[in-house]
């Protein structure tokens, strides 16, 4: 059983309903985002406190502006998300609590 994780992260793997995946998010590396953060709260021995989850598409009106995620609890949504984004996210959001605001979604 998990430890209830500080943060739970969500990220879009961009898989639409009709179980294709070729959304935005998968389309801009989404992947390739997803498995940096696997690979680097591993690193930092953060995986008690940051759960991270692959999801499919959001569904919502940020989904062009992919890739998208979102952080809980606090529930902050962050768009157009690089590979290059991901250490940023984790020193200053997830390490930090500091909201990193040119990623939010708009
Ligand atoms: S494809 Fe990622 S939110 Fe729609």
């Amino acid at each position: 059983m998990h430890a209830r994780p500080k943060y739970h992260v969500l990220i879009c793997n961009g898989t639409k309903c009709n179980k294709i995946q070729d959304g935005v998010c998968y389309q801009k590396g989404s992947e390739d985002i997803i498995s940096k953060f696997d690979k680097l709260i591993a690193e930092y021995n953060m995986s008690n406190e940051i759960l991270v989850s692959s999801c499919g598409c959001f569904r919502n009106g940020i989904t062009n502006k992919g890739p998208n995620m979102v952080i809980y609890p606090e529930e902050i949504w962050y768009s157009g998300v690089s590979i290059d984004d991901v250490d940023e996210i984790i020193e200053v959001h997830l390490k930090s609590g500091k909201i990193i605001e040119r990623l939010l979604s708009k």
